[in-house]
């Protein structure tokens, strides 16, 4: 069974004609954007905002119509992936580098659905390391400090030359032995001079479609805000 694409497929149930929809970066939201393009092919009329270069090459391929944000006012729905949920529905995401974009895309939703194989669920978030997106200028002070958290910032480099985000930044990979209370730390982190952001989303996501351990397709919905 292929996972990623029965939770990517799944989520296109949440989009109706007219929305405007968010369109994620990855492997599993990979599945729902090309589904979306032949419903589209079929007569569906959506518009898509892309959270990533990577991502508006794929829907400018599936054939969806794409607009920016100074042509709209609100995203009816955003579908992303992402690298690990814990049972508050809160995630780390960012494994593809597109976290920026992606938490701009989901904080403009009026509902943000994320698309999980099982293995992303979680006890505790903390074992994928935490993306931490920061500017290149002065990127060793920016490690210090994330150090002085309890992280271990890793570089993320592609073939030895540094990564860069579509905003021209850099990605530190952190390890942290222990996320206790992610919300904290997600403030702490975009405290520091030279972080943009970092991949705790905590209390955006409203419906997590996953599976359980039977592989039956299981959706978890936020209760409050
Ligand atoms: C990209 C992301 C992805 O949504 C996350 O890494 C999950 O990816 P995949 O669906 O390929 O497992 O946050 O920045």
């Amino acid at each position: 069974m292929n996972e990623k694409k029965e939770v990517g497929e799944k989520a296109v149930e949440y989009v109706k004609e007219g929305m405007v929809v968010g369109l994620g970066t990855g492997s599993t939201v990979f599945y729902t954007i090309t589904k979306l393009g032949k419903l589209v092919q079929q007569g569906l009329s959506i518009k898509g905002i892309p959270t990533s270069k990577q991502t508006e090459k794929l829907a400018i391929e599936v054939g969806i119509p794409l607009v920016s944000f100074n042509e709209i006012n609100q995203i009816d729905v955003a579908i992303d992936g992402a690298d690990e949920v814990n049972r508050d529905l809160d995630l780390i995401k960012g494994g593809g580098g597109a976290l920026l974009r992606e938490k701009i895309i989901a904080k403009a939703a009026k509902t943000f659905i994320v698309v999980a194989d099982s293995h992303k669920n979680v006890d505790k978030l903390g074992s994928f390391p935490l993306p931490v997106e920061v500017v290149p200028f002065g990127f060793e002070m920016t490690s210090k400090y994330i150090r002085e958290l309890g992280g271990s910032p890793q570089l993320r480099q592609n073939n030895g030359i540094p990564f860069r985000t579509d905003n021209g930044n850099y990605i530190f990979d952190c390890s942290f032995s222990n996320i206790t209370f992610p919300g904290d730390l997600e403030r702490e982190l975009n405290l520091i001079p030279g972080v943009v952001d970092n991949g705790l989303f905590i209390a955006m996501a409203k419906i997590i479609i996953t599976l359980n351990k039977d592989k039956e397709i299981v959706i978890k919905k936020r209760s409050v805000g």
